[in-house]
């Protein structure tokens, strides 16, 4: 189990969640910010913080599509390599050990229609 960031975040990126999140698993993005599933120990305090609803524990995602593809997409931003890039980010051990915000999107999130909602 682990919990997960959607589309809500999409444009509204908060950063309530990263205040509370102990091991620091939470890396922002461009316009999303996204939960490494290995590193996250699921404690849920992340998840009353986001002032949209936009965190979620992933198994609620079984039974819902649009769930289930950020499910897969949160895990695509650390195993694949971001545009731009020639590496993966793989599992940094916590976002304060890359020295600031990624900056950078998956495919799915950078292409996503403006204004958060779906
Ligand atoms: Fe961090 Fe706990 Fe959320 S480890 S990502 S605050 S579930
Ligand atoms: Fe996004 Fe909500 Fe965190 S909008 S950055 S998941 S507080």
């Amino acid at each position: 189990m682990a919990y997960v960031i959607g589309a809500d975040c999409i444009d509204v990126t908060d950063r309530a969640c990263l205040d509370v999140c102990p091991v620091d698993c939470i890396y922002v993005g461009e316009r999303k910010s996204y939960i490494n599933a290995n590193e996250c120990i699921d404690c849920g305090a992340c998840e009353p913080e986001c002032p949209v609803g936009a965190i979620f524990v992933d198994r609620t995602a079984r039974s819902d599509p649009d769930r289930a593809a950020f499910v897969a997409d949160s895990h695509a931003f650390f195993a694949e390599p971001l545009p731009g890039r020639a590496e993966p980010l793989g599992d940094p051990g916590g976002a304060g050990k890359l020295g600031g915000e990624i900056g950078l999107d998956t495919p799915l999130v950078g292409d996503h229609p403006q204004g958060g909602a779906g």
